[in-house]
């Protein structure tokens, strides 16, 4: 990793609370867990892991998370009320390094409208809670949420207040996307300048990308002074997302020259997160987004690709192999042994225990069997279909189907139970994966809604497994599955499963509270 001789930003990652809480974005405890490890092991100072007094279920994964994670601190969202901090400290409890992050909006239109509060009530509550968390926890931030359509005088009282109190970091968030780069920068250094005790704390800036500004807007924060940047991974989040990560990174780090900023981050962790994340959420990059997207190293044009022949700097500002997207092109498949494949598996960036890798093992062979070559993305499917899935509820034993243009579609599953017991069920459809679904839902119980339905190939060419993703939901809560088999109707059954799986546990665990 080389980092530049720079002034360092502090990278507060929060794909975990405002990047999960954004639709479609939801994560299982496990797959949150997975995350976590790998943005702490990519080097971030703190990761933002959810908001405790949001459900018992995000109160349940901080604590979970926070029991584990050892090199970066770990806050937890708090409103500014005493309940919300008793949720975020006990579920910081176990937290090697725990951060209380308390918000409060400023903007009139919040105030008026949302909060129903003066402006002087504002000051009081934000004093008043920092001061309370400030009883259990050193290291508080103070967001001050709309920060950018609030009055800049007033954001510096409130900002004075919340260090008076003890605040250990104050947070810059545009809320709305709604900034622009020239004028974030100087509201910045406005802040800054005016904030009775700024010496004492660290600035911090939260972009959101409604108009497609956040990096930019985060990097104008930077060269005004800011100190820490809050982003997520891939920039999922609320709307248009936050900040995204990798692209702060590498910003920092291929233009630290201008910038004369750089952060701890080992870049070569970048694009096995990317993948992650994209797996546990289903949430696909588009092909030409910056460090990450498929075609971010592609040169098509043929005056591009006879200049990078020549010398690769003509046309790459960094290296493929700078952001972790492996040079490795040794090729696995059904010749390749334990010791190639826990390789590849580490280049990938899984660390897994020993069970998993067995088990992850056995099924590469098979795949290898049907198909020639196992690509890295069969890979990875394979390891997060066994590492992070939800415990299965149900499991499936067997399926069939019957369809054809002449007659409807009927499906059979039989279904086992974790108490032992099997289930058989058949049902009619309009077309197989219909049917298979009303059987498994006529098993279960369950009845969600199906809001996506996606069904791909891993790689290219017939022999590719099937990749489906599904995305289910009850009652306003979400739960996403992922199925993978070389035949695309077991992949959607896996898929759907998965998602019912997902929705027994999560329902189960809020049950037993
Ligand atoms: O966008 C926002 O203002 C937030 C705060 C809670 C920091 O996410
Ligand atoms: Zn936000």
């Amino acid at each position: 990793m080389s980092v530049n001789a720079n002034r360092i930003i502090r990278i507060f990652d929060t794909t975990l609370r405002d990047g999960e809480q954004s639709p479609g974005c939801s994560m299982n405890p496990k797959e949150k867990l997975e995350v976590a490890r790998r943005i702490e092991k990519l080097g971030v100072d703190v990761i933002e892991a959810g908001f405790p007094a949001s459900s018992p279920g995000d109160l349940e994964s901080v604590k979970n998370i926070a029991g584990v994670i050892r090199n970066c601190s770990v806050a937890g969202l708090c409103r500014s009320l005493e309940t919300d901090i008793d949720a975020a400290r006990e579920a910081l409890g176990k937290a090697a390094r725990p951060r209380l992050h308390i918000f409060l909006a400023t903007s009139p239109i919040h105030m008026e409208y949302k909060l129903k509060m003066t402006s002087g009530q504002v000051l009081e509550q934000a004093a008043a809670s920092v001061r309370y968390a400030k009883k259990f926890c050193s290291d508080i931030e103070f967001s001050a949420e709309d920060a950018s359509r609030s009055d800049p005088d007033f954001l510096c009282r409130v900002f004075g207040e919340a260090i008076a109190a003890g605040a250990t970091t104050v947070n810059i968030p545009d809320t709305v996307g709604y900034a622009v780069p020239g004028e974030f920068g100087a509201l910045v250094r406005y802040v800054k300048e005016h904030t009775p005790g700024a010496e004492k704390a660290v600035f911090s800036v939260h972009t959101h990308d409604d108009l497609g500004l956040a990096v930019a807007n985060s990097l104008a924060a930077v060269a005004a002074g800011a100190d820490q940047i809050e982003c997520t991974v891939n920039g999922i989040g609320e709307r248009a997302g936050n900040a995204s990560l990798e692209e702060i990174v590498m910003a920092l780090r291929v233009r630290g020259d201008f910038l004369k900023a750089d952060t701890r981050v080992d870049a070569t962790q970048l694009y096995g997160l990317s993948r992650l994340v994209t797996q546990v959420t289903g949430v696909k990059v588009q092909p030409n987004k910056a460090i990450v997207g498929d075609n971010a190293f592609a040169h098509e044009a043929g005056i591009h690709q006879h200049g990078v022949l020549m010398n690769r700097t003509t046309y790459e500002i960094m290296t493929p192999e700078s952001v972790g997207i492996s040079k490795n092109q040794m090729v696995l498949g059904k010749h390749s042994g334990r010791h190639a494949f826990e390789e590849r598996l580490k280049e990938l960036g899984f660390t897994v225990d020993t069970q998993t890798l067995e088990t992850v093992f056995a099924q590469f062979k098979d795949l290898a069997d049907k198909k020639k070559v196992v690509s890295d993305r069969d890979i990875e499917a394979l390891v997060m279909d066994t590492a992070a899935k939800a415990p299965e509820t149900w499991h499936l034993e067997h399926w069939a189907v019957n369809t054809g243009s002449a007659l409807g579609a009927s499906g059979t599953v039989r279904l086992q139970h974790k108490d032992g017991s099997i289930q058989k069920e058949v049902s009619m459809g309009d077309g197989p994966i219909d049917s298979i679904f009303k059987a498994i839902n006529h098993i279960t119980g369950r009845e969600p809604e199906l809001d996506l339905y996606e069904i791909g190939a891993i790689t290219g060419g017939s022999s590719s497994q099937g990749e489906t993703i599904v995305k289910i939901s009850k009652d306003g809560r979400h739960w996403n599955g992922r199925g993978v088999s070389t035949d695309v109707i077991e992949s959607s059954i896996k898929a759907y499963l998965s998602a019912i799986n997902a929705m027994e546990w999560d329902l189960e665990a809020g049950a037993s509270k």
